[in-house]
């Protein structure tokens, strides 16, 4: 036996070593869903999460907020959303204040403490989202979420279908206790991503930006999704609605050429940047950099996602082989904690996977 043994030993080994390497490849490619859940447009904003909150553990959405604080907020900001929290709650936009109201109530914590942790999300968060079109003229449009301390983060993603009239007026991926979507899609219309453009002094200027009423980043993606009818107004809102952050927004739509980066000042655009296939840019590739500059040698997710979509090429794009793109390294990394593609002429394949599971 021993002998046998011994003597298989040099046939196996490279086999073993063979399929152990198959299995670490094909494990980041069958990772699995998130929840699903729908939230009813037709109920007060307040009680409309309870249903989904009623899935998770109280304590760990409670832990989850006030670590998010802890981390991400500096001492002064907490400070000053304290003081004024109960005014912002006047003037900032329906539904979302009433939703977080809602929210922080079943929790048992302050409404600071919610607007906060809302906020809070919306600073450093990297990302890579990628438009494009293949030969037939379809539009696909995928993106990864990546963000530190994703362990939290990854059990409490959900994708979630908001209901109008008991139809699915839009669908999106966001952490249970955050009103806002980075990611998004109106069926038969258009489908949305925001990427972090850092631009330095995030909580000075967002909270400046905010007592000015400008909106947060999610919440005009949210707020676009519900109320846009299709890719042109969609684009001219997320383009020219005052915002507390920089940030770009990439926008698919359901026709030929309809792919566009929108690259984001607080106050308006500062760039748009098309689809162009006509001229061979069939696809556009949006990190956390302008696209007119060169990305910093020691975050360049950029290059790997172009070669992975020339290597790909137009005839091959589909959600399939966008998914495929956006699991290279360094695109898909160790802080992507989503992925998510989708079509907005195909609203049923929308897909999320929780990206590194621990
Ligand atoms: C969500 O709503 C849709 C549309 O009304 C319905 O078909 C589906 O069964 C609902 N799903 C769940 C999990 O309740
Ligand atoms: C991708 O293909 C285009 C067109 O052939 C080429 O100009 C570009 O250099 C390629 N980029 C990379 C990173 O391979
Ligand atoms: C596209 O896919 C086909 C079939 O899978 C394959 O034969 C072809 O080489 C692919 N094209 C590119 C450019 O990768
Ligand atoms: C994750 O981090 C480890 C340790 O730094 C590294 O070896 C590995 O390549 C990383 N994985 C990805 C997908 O970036």
């Amino acid at each position: 036996m021993r002998g046998a043994g011994w003597g298989a030993r040099p046939v196996l080994a490279p086999l073993l070593l063979q399929l152990l390497a198959g299995a670490a490849l094909c494990a980041p490619a069958s990772p699995a869903a998130p929840p699903r859940f729908n939230v009813s447009l037709d109920a007060a904003p307040e009680l409309r999460w309870l249903p989904v909150l009623r899935h998770f553990d109280r304590d760990k959405l409670r832990t989850a907020v006030v670590r998010v604080i802890g981390d991400r907020v500096p001492k002064w900001a907490h400070a000053v959303i304290e003081k004024v929290a109960v005014n912002l709650e006047l003037f900032l936009p329906q539904p979302f204040t009433g939703e977080i109201r809602g929210i922080c109530d079943f929790l048992s914590l302050s409404l600071a403490d919610c607007l906060l942790a809302n906020l809070a999300y919306e600073s450093s968060a990297f990302c890579t989202s990628i438009v494009g079109q293949d030969s037939r003229g379809h539009i696909y449009h995928g993106r990864n979420l990546d963000y530190p301390f994703g362990n939290i983060l990854r059990e409490l993603t959900v994708d979630v279908d908001f209901l109008k009239n008991g139809q699915i007026a839009f669908t999106g991926t966001t952490f249970v206790g955050y009103v806002g979507l980075w990611t998004g899609q109106s069926p038969h219309k258009f489908t949305v991503s925001g990427d972090e453009r850092d631009k330095g002094w995030w909580w000075e200027n967002a909270i400046a930006a905010l007592l000015q009423r400008h909106t947060p980043i999610s919440w005009l993606i949210r707020t676009t999704l519900s109320e846009s009818e299709d890719f042109e107004t969609a684009v001219s809102k997320l383009a020219k609605t005052p915002l507390i952050a920089d940030i770009y927004y990439i926008v698919g739509g359901t026709s030929p050429r309809e792919g566009v980066v929108i690259t984001r000042n607080r106050r308006g655009p500062a760039d748009i940047w098309p689809l162009d296939p006509l001229n061979g840019a069939w696809f556009r590739v949006e990190t956390n950099y302008d696209h007119w500059k060169p990305v910093p040698e020691r975050d360049d997710r950029r290059t790997p996602a172009i070669k992975a979509l020339n290597a790909t090429g137009q005839a091959n794009l589909s959600l399939q082989t966008l998914f495929q793109v956006l699991s290279v390294v360094p695109v898909y990394n160790n802080y992507t904690i989503y992925t998510t593609v989708m079509s907005a002429a195909s609203p049923d394949k929308y897909m999320t996977r929780i990206r590194n599971p621990s």
